[in-house]
C-alpha cells in the first residue's frame, strides 16, 4: 500500500506542467499571418426612384479604420493612425473624390435602373481594395453585387461581368466600359493610391496591429447527439492577433474529430474560438485541449479534460483507505507489542516525495490534497513518536 502511495505521488508530479508543454513536438504552429487587406465597403439601398441611401466603411483586415459621414460628406477617421502617412492635402483630395463618387453613383444608378433591369427596392454592394504581399506586386480588386449576388468586377483596366451573372451584368459592363476616364481613375486608385495608403497605414498602426494578447482557455461539455456521447468544448478567448491553433489531443495524438468554429470578435478587439470534440463519455478521460498562439512564446496552453479530478480522486481515495488502515494498525500495534521490528523498518522508509512536486497547479482540489498529505505526515510522525515513547 505504501508503495502504491509513493507511485501515485510520483505520478502526481506530472499532473502540472499545464502551460509548459514540451517544445520538440513537431506540431503545427499558428498559421502564418495572412497579408493584410485594406478594403472599402459601399452598400447602397434604393427604395424607389427618388429615395436611396449609402453606407460606406473602410477596413484593414478585420479592423474598421474609416467610415463615411453621409450627412457631412466627410471621411471619419476611426483610429488615431487612420490617416496613415497621407498629408492633409492628399486626404482632402481623396475626400472630394469620394463626395463626387457617392453623389454621382446614386444619380447614375437611378438614371440607369430601368435599363439595367434593377427592380426596386434593391441593394448594390461594392467592395474594393488592395493587399500587399512581401516581395510581390500589390494586388487590388473591385467587386460589385446586385441583391447580394456577384454582378461584376474590375479587372486590369476594364469592367467584366461575373460568371453566371447573366445579361444584366453584361449590359452594365458594356455601358460602364464606354467611360474611359472613369476606368483610368479607378485603375489609378486601385493600383497606385490604395497600396501606397495601405503601406502607410500598416506602418502607422503597427503597434496596435501587432499587439500580442494572450488567450484564456477553459473547457465545458454538453450532451452530444447520441446516448453515452459527450461533446467536449474548448473555449479560447481574448487573444490577438487572430491566427490561433487549437486541437483536442490524447497525449501527443491530435484528435481527428476536432471541429473548429469560426473565430469570432470580442467587443475589445480580441478574438474568441470554440473547438469541439464528440467522444464516448467513457473515453473523455485523458483528453486535453492544446492552444498555440504567437503571444504564448512557445509555451502552449494545455488543459486536461477531467485529468486532475480522476487522478486526484484516485489519490485521495488511496490516501483515505491507507489512513484508515494506518490508524487501525497503529492503535492495534500500540496495544499489541508483538512483531515491532518488521513494522518499524516499514514505517521509517515511508517518506513522501511531496516537496519536489512544485509543478502541481495551485487549484483548490490540489490544496485539499496537500492538506491531506500534510495531515498524513503529521499522523505518521505522531504515530512514530508514540511508538518511540512506547518502546
Ligand atoms: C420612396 O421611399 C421613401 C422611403 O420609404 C418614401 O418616403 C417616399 O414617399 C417614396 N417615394 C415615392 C415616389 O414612392
Ligand atoms: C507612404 O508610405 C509608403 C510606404 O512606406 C510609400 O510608398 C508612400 O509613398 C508614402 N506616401 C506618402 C504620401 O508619404
Amino acid at each position: 500500500m505504501l508503495l502504491l502511495i509513493l507511485l501515485l505521488f510520483n505520478g502526481f508530479g506530472y499532473c502540472g506542467g499545464s502551460t509548459d508543454a514540451p517544445q520538440a513536438l513537431g506540431l503545427h504552429h499558428p498559421a502564418a499571418e495572412e497579408p493584410l487587406i485594406f478594403h472599402l465597403l459601399h452598400i447602397a439601398s434604393f427604395k424607389n426612384h427618388s429615395w436611396a441611401q449609402s453606407r460606406a466603411s473602410a477596413w484593414l483586415g478585420d479592423l474598421e479604420t474609416h467610415s463615411w459621414d453621409t450627412v457631412l460628406g466627410t471621411i471619419r477617421f476611426l483610429k488615431p493612425w487612420s490617416q496613415g502617412n497621407f498629408s492633409k492635402v492628399e486626404l482632402k483630395n481623396l475626400q472630394a473624390l469620394f463626395q463626387l463618387y457617392f453623389r454621382g453613383f446614386t444619380m447614375e444608378v437611378q438614371a440607369f435602373a430601368h435599363q439595367f433591369q434593377f427592380e426596386y427596392p434593391f441593394e448594390l454592394q461594392i467592395s474594393a481594395g488592395c493587399s500587399l504581399h512581401p516581395g510581390q506586386a500589390p494586388e487590388s480588386f473591385l467587386n460589385g453585387a446586385y441583391q447580394g449576388s456577384d454582378l461584376l468586377s474590375f479587372r486590369g483596366s476594364s469592367w467584366e461581368p461575373s460568371p453566371g451573372a447573366g445579361s444584366r451584368a453584361q449590359n452594365v459592363c458594356e455601358v460602364l466600359n464606354r467611360y474611359q476616364d472613369i476606368k483610368e481613375i479607378v485603375h489609378s486608385i486601385l493600383s497606385d493610391t490604395c497600396p501606397q495608403f495601405l503601406a502607410g497605414l500598416i506602418a502607422a498602426g503597427k503597434s496596435e496591429l501587432e499587439r500580442q494578447v494572450k488567450p484564456e482557455a477553459w473547457l465545458s461539455s454538453s450532451p452530444s447527439s447520441g446516448p453515452g456521447l459527450l461533446q467536449l468544448v474548448c473555449h479560447v478567448s481574448g487573444f490577438h492577433p487572430k491566427p490561433v491553433w487549437v486541437m483536442w489531443m490524447r497525449g501527443e495524438q491530435e484528435q481527428k474529430g476536432t471541429q473548429r468554429g469560426d473565430v469570432l470578435p470580442n467587443a475589445d478587439e480580441t478574438w474568441y474560438l470554440r473547438v469541439t470534440l464528440d467522444v464516448a463519455a467513457v473515453e473523455a478521460a485523458g483528453l486535453s485541449c492544446r492552444v498555440k498562439h504567437s503571444s504564448l512564446g512557445g509555451h502552449d496552453i494545455v488543459i486536461h479534460w477531467g485529468g486532475y479530478s480522476i487522478l486526484l480522486t484516485l489519490v485521495c481515495l488511496t490516501i483515505i483507505v491507507t489512513l484508515v488502515m494506518l490508524v487501525v494498525l497503529g492503535s492495534w500495534y500500540q496495544k499489541q507489542s508483538s512483531n515491532q521490528n518488521a513494522l518499524s523498518s516499514g514505517v521509517s522508509s515511508c517518506t513522501f516525495p511531496l516537496e519536489n512536486n512544485t509543478q502541481c497547479p495551485r487549484s483548490l482540489v490540489h490544496q485539499l490534497c496537500l492538506a491531506q498529505e500534510s495531515w498524513i505526515k503529521n499522523r505518521i510522525l505522531k504515530w512514530k513518536r508514540s511508538r518511540n515513547q512506547f518502546f
